[in-house]
């Protein structure tokens, strides 16, 4: 058998990266173009599902019923979209000097309400003359929504979200522990891939966004899980130098 060279022309790290770019921005503006005509969609089947649902005739009743379904499933796509959009934009920062504290002072006051509502208390350690960090703060906020949502939704019986933070050399730390379900090893190994999700109803883009925007901060992200026990996740982040 005889054996023809091949010309493989291989792409260069620059290259990939230009390709890389070029398919999100395609993407993006693809998930964007999506949206108009899902929404208008949505809106068009909401008019028609109230003249339906208001009609005497039992074969409108039952459109009125498939209807539902088509709002339900263009919800699911619109919340996808956004999760997607979020996801793409996820490593433009804006960054500026920044108090971690108060940030996550502000979050908490804000979820609290939520938690409650799911039996969940949430406990703060935060650790007083925390050095500053340069923040995306809108972009850092999604972070500890996705954290505080995994973990409510890891605790469906209630439980303790602890929310810890300190300073190590030059880094700040932050950790978020629940006292929820867990995860097997299995889905510690995909948990940051893009679209894994063991919900019914999850994009799984929360984890992956989570960790795009910490490293786009020049930090790092890990987790310790224990099936049944609970989660621990730990952020680092550069502190801003004096
Ligand atoms: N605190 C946690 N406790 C247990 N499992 C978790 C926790 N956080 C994440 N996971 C697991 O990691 C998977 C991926 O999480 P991710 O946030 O990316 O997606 P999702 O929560 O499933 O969907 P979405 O965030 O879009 O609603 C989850 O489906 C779940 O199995
Ligand atoms: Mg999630």
């Amino acid at each position: 058998m005889t054996h023809k060279s091949v010309n493989s022309i291989q792409a260069t790290p620059s290259e990939l990266l230009d390709q890389y770019t070029e398919l999100a921005s395609l993407a993006g503006g693809l998930a964007h173009e999506i949206r108009n005509p899902l929404s208008s969609i949505s809106m068009n089947s909401s008019l028609l599902k109230e003249e339906l649902c208001q009609s005497d005739d039992p074969r409108d009743r039952r459109l009125c019923q498939r209807l539902d379904i088509v709002q339900q499933e263009c919800k699911h796509l619109e919340e996808i979209l956004n999760a997607f959009l979020q996801f793409v934009r996820a490593g433009e920062l804006h960054p500026q000097p920044t108090d971690l504290t108060e940030v996550l002072e502000k979050f908490i006051e804000f979820f609290r309400p939520r938690a409650q509502q799911h039996q969940i208390d949430i406990s703060p350690h935060l650790s007083p003359n925390l050095p500053q960090v340069n923040l995306d703060r809108s972009l850092f906020r999604q972070v500890l929504l996705n954290l505080a949502i995994n973990a409510q939704q890891a605790m469906p019986e209630g439980g303790l979200l602890e929310i810890q933070t300190y300073n190590r050399k030059n880094q700040v730390l932050l950790e978020f522990i629940d006292t929820g379900l867990g995860m097997s090893e299995e889905v510690q190994a995909k948990m940051f891939q893009a679209f894994f999700s063991s919900k019914t109803d999850g994009s799984g883009l929360g984890l992956p966004m989570v960790r795009k925007v910490v490293l786009a901060h020049g930090g790092t992200i890990q987790c310790e899980s224990e099936p049944g026990k609970g989660t621990r996740f730990i952020i680092t982040l550069p502190v801003l130098p004096a």
